[in-house]
């Protein structure tokens, strides 16, 4: 017995001496920096990192995502989420971030807003489905009045409510298809439009998008890209004269123009790379549709929503496009879209021609009635357009300060940093913009990337950030490019 005692005591002390060797090793791994890196102790009013990121009950969670999820589906910050207010983003480490990303340009009216959360509230208590095509319900058509009206343009139009971007993108394609009897749809490289085999197919972007999902869906034809940048990254093809003639000449070797239903443009590049589309050759490619029955449909799936610093993009541009696919913003977080088109062409669908179940579900239709009005009331769209000044006043000397940043752009609240490895090569700084990201999540702010080669830093912030908020995350972002 006496031996007995002897082991297990001698084991216990083993063990715990084992204990304090590793949580010794923790804190010097992790903790430690903390308190001896100036940098990394900025002074934070919202920021607040307690741990190193991702915390350990967010690397827990990611073990059991990894067991139970597919590895295609991933996650840019790597911690989980617990609570959401306004434009910061606390996790289940306790960590506070200040959220540049806001759901990918989905929360323009803040995070858990109350006024959005009592609606859908509201609607949750009174029932949460029929399905609309089986039993309707008020805040449906409600909604659809309140599009028909907000959207640009002074032609009658009519709504119809889907569930995503992709499912929307999908819907105006059949929509265009329907009403001018062709079938081929023409979308530009680098934009996105969706993940959904359609969406996907009008997607201009291969890597990771469409890697062994071939084929893809039939007549979908690309132009190179509208869009134009400072740094030179993209341009459209160089002309004297955009001109209808100039379009003409671009399909020459793509498809006969006879062929085309619609062109499929975001006004302003998200996914690919903050760009705004150059405005003469969205001049000359109206000016060819128009006078040859091609639909424009523009996809405002980012832009919407007052981001731009305009409701909507197309306000920059003067133009009514034919029909305008939104989601993202329109129901702060619940799924929604909706594809919004002048009413002939919307009513060219035979009954039962286009349906969902989940079509414009009512406690997304109830989300979206508050969340536009406090989009409307607020004046969102104005305080974009502060959020872009200040940012870009804020960033702009990188240009000419920073080794890896050629260009700082952007539009309202819709934001990019261009970064390439050298300025001498102008090769893009795809790993440069993880490790920006990466350090910008250590020190508690969350930032997205976007660009073809994924070298570009994109700031979407929540238009209701409050100016101290703002200031702070871009403090935050300039002190990560100087760590570089
Ligand atoms: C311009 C644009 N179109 C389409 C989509 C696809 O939307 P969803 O992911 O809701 O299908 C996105 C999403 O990021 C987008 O930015």
């Amino acid at each position: 017995m006496r031996l007995f005692l002897f082991v297990f005591k001698r084991n216990l002390l083993i063990l715990n001496f084992l204990d304090f060797i590793i949580a010794t090793a923790c804190f010097v791994r992790f903790f430690l920096p903390y308190f001896f890196d100036e940098d990394l102790k900025m002074e934070t009013r919202f920021a607040r990192i307690t741990t190193p990121v991702p915390g350990p009950r967010s690397i827990e969670l990611m073990q059991r995502k990894k067991a139970a999820m597919p590895h295609g589906a991933i996650s840019n910050l790597p911690v989980f989420i617990k609570k959401a207010d306004d434009f910061l983003l606390t996790d289940v480490d306790g960590n506070v971030f200040i959220d540049f990303g806001a759901g990918i340009g989905v929360l323009n009216a803040g995070h858990s807003n109350p006024k959005i959360l009592a609606a859908i509230t509201r609607q949750v208590q009174s029932f949460t489905h029929t399905c609309f095509h089986m039993a309707m319900y008020e805040p449906y058509i409600a909604l659809t009045e309140k599009l028909n009206n907000l959207t640009p343009g002074d032609s009658p139009k009519k709504t119809y409510l889907v569930n995503s971007g992709a499912e929307a993108n999908e819907n105006a394609v059949k929509i265009a298809r329907r009403f001018t009897g062709k079938s081929a749809i023409v979308a530009f490289e680098h934009a996105f439009h969706g993940r959904t085999l359609l969406a996907l197919s009008l997607t201009g972007k291969v890597s990771p998008y469409r890697q062994g999902f071939g084929p893809m869906a039939p007549e979908i034809y690309h132009l190179p890209s509208p869009h134009r940048s400072n740094s030179g990254f993209l341009q459209p093809p160089e002309s004297t004269n955009y001109d209808a003639g100039f379009i003409a000449e671009q399909l020459k070797t793509v498809v006969p123009e006879t062929d085309i239903a619609a062109f499929i443009v975001e006004p302003v590049l998200g996914e690919g790379g903050i760009l705004p589309c150059d405005q003469k050759y969205l001049d000359a490619l109206f000016d060819f549709s128009r006078s040859r029955g091609i639909l424009i449909i523009a996809d405002e799936i980012q832009t919407g929503w007052g981001r731009t610093g305009k409701l909507f993009a197309m306000e920059h541009f003067g133009y009514e496009p034919d029909i305008l696919v939104t989601a993202k913003s329109i129901a702060s977080g619940l799924p929604l879209s909706a594809v919004v088109g002048k009413a002939e062409i919307m009513d060219s669908v035979q009954p039962g021609g286009i349906g969902s179940t989940y079509s414009g579900n009512p406690v997304a239709c109830a989300a979206a009635l508050a969340g536009i009005d406090f989009i409307v009331e607020n004046d969102l769209a104005g305080k974009a357009g502060k959020i872009g000044s200040i940012t870009r006043e804020k960033l702009a000397s990188l240009v000419e300060n920073h080794k890896n940043i050629v260009d700082v752009r952007g539009i309202g609240a819709m934001n990019g940093i261009e970064f390439v490895v050298d300025k001498t090569s102008g090769k893009p700084g795809t790993e440069i913009v993880r490790a920006v990201q990466k350090i910008c999540w250590e020190n508690g702010l969350v930032v997205l990337k976007s660009g073809s080669h994924g070298h570009v830093i994109r700031m979407l912030p929540p238009l209701t950030i409050s100016q101290d908020g703002l200031r702070e995350g871009l403090e935050i972002f300039t002190a990560a490019v100087q760590k570089l």
